[in-house]
């Protein structure tokens, strides 16, 4: 920064330690971090960085961070990072069946899910315990147990990064698909999400087709009448399964399950008669569990060095030992390598890599 540069509008960290705020646990530091607090403190800093930057032919990059749930640091930053502090949750509609709330980028999603609970909003009960904030909510379009947030999704206003400018997207402007969205594509890295709203049901209509929802109704004899129900099933489904990130740090799943033709799902199922496929809408393609080939596999409690494979969810990567994000990336090759070579089908990173 040069000595005679405009003050920042907010406070700028220099040096800035990632390590408790990425929830892999990996450590890592940024050139420089602000907290934004609001839409206007977020434009003015985006304006400010750009100031700074206008001599240079390739201005340092800029890197939002919500809960830091969906992220491998692959390296230091070398640039801005930017934490979303924008709060806040407005009925902004409502009619007989549905209302329409926004909800600030910053805001806990888990939370979020609790409050609809208790205000009688329902739809995202399938999505409870889902670590991580709401302006990550649609950049991948979580899912769980059934329920994709394009499902509830209204629209959502981000701030194009080059520009400041706010720009609202419908459901049709984000291309949602499996874990999938404009802003893991054509759009990747140039805007910050701020506020997502959300269309919620009035009346509760159940999803609880999702086979680990109906093995745990049958197992406890009883049968989904209430959207608490629901929660209290996923809640339980969820702590016994996945890590809680608090404890023994890890992404969620590692790898998206692969989807293949249902040719070369028909030839894997005859040689391999367990495994585990859900059959796409199309009819014609079959989205198969990838924890499912990578447990199979032999991978499941495998350690390397500070990094591991989770013992009761073999697509969840653990960093107990606080490796880096290439001992992460390492392990994560290896098991890339191996299904490729087992099974001939690719396994996706699903969570974002930054500075590989
Ligand atoms: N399976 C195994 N061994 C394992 C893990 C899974 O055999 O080690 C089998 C299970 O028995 C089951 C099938 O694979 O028959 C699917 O497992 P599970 O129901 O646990 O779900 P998943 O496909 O592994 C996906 C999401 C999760 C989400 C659950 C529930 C992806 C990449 N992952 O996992 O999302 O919670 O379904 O809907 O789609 C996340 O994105 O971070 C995440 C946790």
């Amino acid at each position: 920064m040069p000595p005679d540069s405009a003050p920042p509008p907010v406070s700028l960290l220099p040096h800035a330690s990632l390590n408790f705020l990425n929830t892999m646990g990996v450590a890592a530091k940024a050139d420089f971090m602000a907290t934004a607090g609001s839409v206007a403190e977020l434009q003015a800093l985006l304006k400010w960085w750009r100031a700074e930057h206008r001599q240079s032919a390739s201005p340092p990059p800029i890197l939002p961070l919500g809960g830091g749930s969906n992220l491998i640091l692959a390296a230091d930053f070398a640039g801005l990072v930017i934490r979303i502090g924008i709060h806040g949750r407005e009925l902004v509609r409502e009619d007989e069946d549905f209302v329409w709330l926004r909800v600030g980028a910053g805001e806990n999603w888990h939370q979020l899910v609790e409050h609809c609970l208790q205000a009688g909003y329902c739809g995202l009960e399938n999505l409870a315990l889902i670590p991580g904030n709401v302006g990550a909510a649609p950049i991948q379009n979580i899912g769980a147990y059934g329920v994709e947030l394009q499902q509830v999704f209204a629209e959502l206003s981000a701030l194009e990064i080059s520009s400041g400018v706010e720009v609202t997207f419908d459901r049709d402007a984000c291309h949602f698909g499996y874990r999938d969205s404009i802003f893991k594509q054509g759009l990747q890295g140039r805007y910050i999400i701020t506020s997502v709203t959300l269309k919620l049901a009035k009346k509760p209509r159940l999803v609880c087709e999702y086979p680990a929802l109906q093995q745990y109704f049958e197992d406890h004899g009883s049968k989904a009448e209430h959207p608490e129900q629901i929660f209290a099933a996923v809640c339980a489904i969820r702590r016994s399964k996945l890590p809680d990130p608090s404890e023994v740090p890890n992404a969620g799943s590692f790898f998206q399950n692969p989807v293949v033709d249902r040719a070369a799902y028909e030839e894997l199922k005859g040689r391999y008669p367990g495994l585990v496929g859900y059959p796409l809408d199309d009819g014609a393609r079959v989205k198969l569990a990838a924890g499912w080939l990578i447990d199979h596999a032999g991978w499941r409690g495998y350690r390397l060095g500070p990094v591991g494979v989770h013992d009761k969810q073999a697509l969840v990567l653990i960093n107990p030992g606080r490796g880096s994000g290439r001992d992460v990336l390492e392990l994560a090759a290896r098991i890339q390598t191996d299904i490729q070579a087992r099974y001939g089908v690719k396994l996706v990173i699903e969570p974002s890599v930054v500075g590989s």
